[in-house]
């Protein structure tokens, strides 16, 4: 089931103001160049804004592929939304299945070890934006537990023109980077590399698997 914040009509429609440049795809970008690829299913693509830019550097972004595509991506720790490991197996082989043989799937995913949630407190988190035709929103982020590799959080909404709050409720599982390895393995993926994500130097790790072919 979706988050609120993609679910909730009015969430969903700041989320792009919200999440603000997005310097964080330029490497996923970069990565397409890289390999040549000139189709792409972006997973769980939020607004689609990844898919977006891609077809603004020519490529084919699709969602729901005919063809089997060259690259998949999920950008913005999508890999951690999958809490089990059957959920993320099976999307593993979905992703698998929707490759060309030779393609790419490249994610990211948060380093346990910097233990980023510690972060995520309204004192830390709180921004106060102004949103064109819809005026003042402030927001933050509020843990709510922490439970072994799995993290709930929520995220709070106040929209200064009618006073309403609405929140967003959201768990996460932070793998290690022996269960990404293993898992990829297993699903039938070769690792091509593992990279530092580079607006984010030292803090996630960009896996880089190929479908063999
Ligand atoms: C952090 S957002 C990232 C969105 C987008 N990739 C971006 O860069 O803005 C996580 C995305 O994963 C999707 N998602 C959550 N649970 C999912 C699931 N079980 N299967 C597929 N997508 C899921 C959400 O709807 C959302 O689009």
């Amino acid at each position: 089931m979706a988050d609120a914040l993609f679910g909730e009509p009015r969430l969903a429609a700041i989320y792009d103001l919200v999440e603000g440049e997005r310097r964080d795809l330029d490497h996923y970008l970069a990565m397409a160049a890289e390999l040549g690829a000139r189709s792409l299913l972006d997973v769980g693509c939020g607004t689609g804004t990844f898919a977006c830019h891609a077809a603004g550097r020519g490529m084919d972004a699709t969602r729901l592929p005919e063809l089997q595509v060259d690259l998949a991506t999920m950008t913005a720790n999508v890999a951690h939304v999958f809490l089990t490991d059957e959920d993320w197996a099976a999307t593993l082989r979905g992703v698998h299945a929707a490759l060309r043989p030779g393609g790419h799937l490249v994610f990211e995913v948060r380093d346990p070890a910097r233990q980023a949630w510690l972060r995520w407190t309204r004192e830390t988190t709180y921004r106060s934006l102004d949103a064109p035709g819809i005026g003042r929103v402030e927001t933050w982020w509020d843990v709510t537990g922490v439970s072994g590799e799995l993290v709930s959080y929520r995220r709070t909404y106040v929209f200064g023109a009618d006073g309403v709050a609405l929140t967003s409720d959201s768990t996460r599982r932070f793998w290690s980077r022996a269960e990404i390895e293993d898992s990829l393995r297993s699903t039938g993926y070769v690792l091509a590399g593992v990279r530092d994500a580079p607006d984010r130097p030292g803090r996630e790790w960009v896996f880089i698997a190929r479908k063999p072919g």
